[in-house]
């Protein structure tokens, strides 16, 4: 199959990233990414600094290929129509009611696309899961394809997206693997190789993995799930290294020495944060008890288990630092998004450390270089109103918040740092003369 127009659905963190870099690695395919919510389209189309996701390098790429062969555009029917090729890149958060509620994924925007896309194609579509799915989705997109149809034939391809913000351009550029997960017929081996050719214009073909579509549905949440268990470890430990006197970080040197476990994801933190890692873990161990694997569900939970306690133990931390009350302190925060180098503040633990603490009468100043005031407003707004506080409480609270973009800060009676800051970033805070709390 000739690939001349790509379509992907969801113009969010994965979507916009890479099309971007696919349409400039393959100047002749005409890719338009659309999304249903109107406002991240005009922002797509506009200013090259205010765009909605902030990725290092990003926005160069966006200035090269944006009208060229690169659109964004509300049009979601005439783009599937036009299409050979459709991604789909929504958002697939954990299930917050119904069977499933607080572990499974919602795959209602996944199925809602499927419905457009049966709904809107006149001629055959290779038919791309590019969000993160539990094991066997493509069976059900497959189910509400074929009812809609009219003889269409549609061929459905795994291709989960391993890039991690911050480094999405960087990650997109050498992948460490693509993977491509279809069907073992003579046409889904057709989409494989359409899809290849597409990767292979930058990625070597060592590097680009096929396999079934399960294989490839399954492996991207086990991979979130290793990932997020290295943290999880790391940061149980730190809890005993304080209790002992031992130092976290000579840890993870030392263990991160072994070549068997390595140095990275070593780092102990205040948590993992961030959309994926938290949803995916839920919705693997949600899969294991689904087929009565309650004991590997269990293993997998604790994970986050063991991430909840470590954003509790932190905040403990600061509040026994002020000898069990925080009312009227002035706490400064380090780093709202949920990691440095990006804007994205969901899952962040620094929402739970500064909603807990500005629950208990604090005062926070924030120190982030990204995220602006009315994010962290929302965010705490959220949690907040989650944790059973009235609007008229919440919207007092929401005045004792303030952001600041600078490291000098005096104003503060501690510094509680939740961002990964190098070694020059840590002096600059020191000379605040300001008592500092970190894991
Ligand atoms: P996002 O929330 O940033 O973007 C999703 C977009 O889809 C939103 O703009 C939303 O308006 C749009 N959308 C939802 N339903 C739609 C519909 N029916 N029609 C048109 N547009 C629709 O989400 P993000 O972070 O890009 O994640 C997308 C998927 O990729 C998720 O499954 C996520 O787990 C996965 N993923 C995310 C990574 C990340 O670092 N954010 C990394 C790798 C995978």
């Amino acid at each position: 199959m000739h690939i001349k127009n790509i379509c992907c659905i969801g113009a969010g963190y994965v979507g916009g990233p890479t099309m971007a870099v696919i349409a400039l690695k393959c100047p002749e395919i005409n890719i338009t990414v659309v999304d249903n919510n109107p406002e991240k389209i005009n922002s797509w189309n506009g200013q090259l600094d205010t765009l909605p996701v902030y990725e290092p390098g990003l926005a160069e790429i966006i200035k090269e290929v944006r009208g060229k062969n690169l659109f964004f555009s509300n049009d979601i029917a005439g783009n599937i129509e036009k299409s050979e090729m459709i991604f789909m890149a929504v958002n697939t958060p954990t299930k917050t009611e119904g069977e499933g509620a607080g572990m499974a994924a919602d795959l209602k925007y996944v199925e809602a696309c499927a419905k457009d896309i049966a709904k809107y194609s006149k001629s055959d579509k290779i038919v791309i899961e590019k969000s993160t799915l539990p094991v066997r989705t493509a069976e059900k997109i497959k189910e509400i394809l074929e009812k809609n149809s009219n003889g269409i034939q549609f061929e459905i391809l795994s291709n989960p997206e391993f890039l991690a913000e911050g480094t999405a351009i960087q990650d997109l550029f050498k992948s460490d693997r693509v993977l491509i997960g279809g069907d073992n017929t003579k046409s889904g081996q057709r989409a494989v190789k359409a899809l290849s050719k597409i990767y292979n214009r930058w990625i070597p073909e060592s590097k680009i993995l096929t396999t079934n579509v399960w294989s490839s549905e399954l492996s991207k949440l086990a991979s979130n799930a290793m990932l997020a268990q290295r943290i999880s470890s790391i940061n149980s430990l730190s809890a005993l290294c304080e209790k002992t006197g031992a130092d976290i970080n000579e840890i993870s040197t030392a263990i991160g020495m072994d070549h068997r476990i390595g140095p990275h994801f070593l780092r102990a933190s205040v948590a993992f944060g961030g959309s994926c890692f938290q949803k995916d873990i839920l919705n693997l161990a949600y899969l294991c008890k689904f087929y009565g694997l309650d004991e590997v569900a269990e293993y997998w939970h604790q994970v986050v288990k063991i991430n909840d306690y470590q954003k509790n133990r932190f905040v403990q931390r600061i509040i026994d630092f002020f000898n069990g009350g925080v009312k009227s302190k002035n706490i400064t925060i380090v780093g709202w998004s949920f990691k440095k180098g990006t804007k994205d503040t969901r899952e962040s633990p620094s929402i739970h450390v500064a909603s807990s603490l500005l629950a208990s009468g604090a005062e926070i100043i924030v120190i982030d270089s990204l995220v602006d005031e009315e994010r962290i407003k929302l965010d705490v707004n959220e949690w907040l109103i989650n944790y059973g506080l009235s609007k008229e409480e919440v919207n007092k609270i929401l005045t004792k918040i303030k952001l600041s973009r600078s490291f000098d800060n005096s104003n503060s009676d501690l510094i509680s740092i939740v961002h990964d800051l190098d070694s020059l970033e840590i002096e600059k805070l020191k000379s605040n003369n300001i008592p500092i709390i970190r894991i």
